[in-house]
């Protein structure tokens, strides 16, 4: 592995554990004694530079040293890739399962790394018993369950959620157009005030993320989503919802062109509703450019430099992370496989562990001034 220019050892940085809260108390909870140490201690970026991390896997983080120690060496936050989802935490209906989740804050203790939360309500990654939700108040009494259970747990331990995930259509029409899920169905757009509502309760402390992708590109499309995302924004603080912040996923395409002045317009439209911009899962998929690996690389990287300059020349993100370090481990051949069967490279660091220009492109953009 290619030693960072900068670790996240010159980050201040550590995760105030909530043992020492008594978040781990609650009733029928496990794996309580995992968290035994309490450090309580903010987190503090040296030298005002922009956070980096990546999502983990509790599995690769267990199975795999190489991959452990490059997450150590190179980030100072991480977020679960899909441990903290309904599916994982919720696998039958009224048990509640944190073995993986716990596993992954407590590998960020032990190396004090901020924890990001993802997610809570979200249409996607829904265990197949959330199905037979047949009524408003069953859909409120789960949602908001859940919320508490969840964020209660890791009060003190995870200061920024993304609460609300993909909420928008592929196409909107307006903020109206959100994506069917048992949570529209039961509850219409009234799921995301109850669960916004709800995690504030719970963790007053919280930074609240409404967390949203494909707002980045030219073409009407990207337009429509961001007026709508716009639209969902402004409806949500005129019914004074609590919310913090916008996450910009930012998978990245290489064949779609980044609308700066789109997106810049987007960006001042928020930051004029006070809310931070997190970029959170970026990467980008490779599956149609050439094959040659130094070319490839390029263009990954010229894409993702492209993105960070419209966005940096007018906001300054409270955190870059990508969606896995490694092309180890990356969630982009699920959907997006190369026709000519060659492995995708989406993210920083290669299936080697090898740094790639696309790190260094996130170190210059995380560097720069306030
Ligand atoms: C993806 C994970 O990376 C996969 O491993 C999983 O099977 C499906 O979800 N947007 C999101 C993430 O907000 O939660 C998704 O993660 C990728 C797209």
């Amino acid at each position: 592995m290619t030693k960072p220019t900068h670790s996240r050892r010159e980050f201040v940085a550590a995760t105030a554990t909530a043992a020492a809260l008594g978040v781990f108390g609650t009733a029928g909870l496990s794996a309580v004694s995992a968290f035994a140490t309490p450090q309580p201690q903010p987190f503090v970026p040296a030298a005002g530079l922009i956070p980096y991390g990546s999502a983990v896997r509790a599995g690769a983080l267990e199975s795999d040293p190489a991959y452990r120690e490059a997450i150590v060496a190179n980030c100072q936050m991480v977020v679960a890739e899909g441990e903290m989802k309904w599916a994982d935490i919720r696998p039958a209906r009224g048990e509640y399962r944190f073995e993986k989740a716990d596993a992954i804050i407590d590998f960020a203790r032990q190396n004090r790394l901020e924890v990001r939360g993802h997610t809570l309500a979200w249409y996607g990654g829904l265990p197949d018993w959330t199905n037979e939700i047949s009524s408003r108040a069953e859909a409120e009494r789960e949602l908001v369950d859940h919320i508490k259970t969840v964020v209660s747990r890791y009060r003190g331990v995870i200061p920024s959620w993304d609460v609300v995930n993909e909420p928008l259509v592929d196409f909107p029409e307006s903020a109206a157009s959100l994506r069917p899920s048992v949570w529209t169905r039961q509850l219409g757009p009234d799921y995301l005030s109850i669960a916004l509502r709800t995690t504030a309760a719970v963790d007053p402390a919280a930074r609240l993320v409404l967390n949203e992708y494909d707002v980045e590109f030219k073409g009407p499309r990207f337009a429509a989503r961001r007026k709508a995302l716009l639209q969902l924004l402004r409806s949500l603080r005129d019914k004074d919802v609590p919310l913090h912040g916008v996450g910009l996923q930012a998978h990245l395409f290489a064949d779609r062109d980044i609308d700066r002045d789109g997106l810049q317009a987007f960006l001042n439209e928020l930051a004029a509703l006070r809310l931070d911009v997190l970029i959170t899962e970026l990467d980008v998929v490779d599956y149609e450019l050439p094959g040659k690996v130094s070319e490839r690389d390029a263009l990954v990287a010229r894409k993702a430099g492209e993105f960070l300059q419209a966005v940096c020349d007018v906001v300054r993100p409270k955190a870059i992370l990508t969606w896995g370090l490694s092309d180890r481990y990356t969630w982009v051949p699920i959907y997006f496989k190369r026709p000519d069967g060659m492995p995708n490279r989406p993210l920083p660091f290669d299936a080697d562990l090898k740094r790639k220009p696309l790190f260094d492109v996130i170190e210059q953009f995380r560097r720069r001034p306030a």
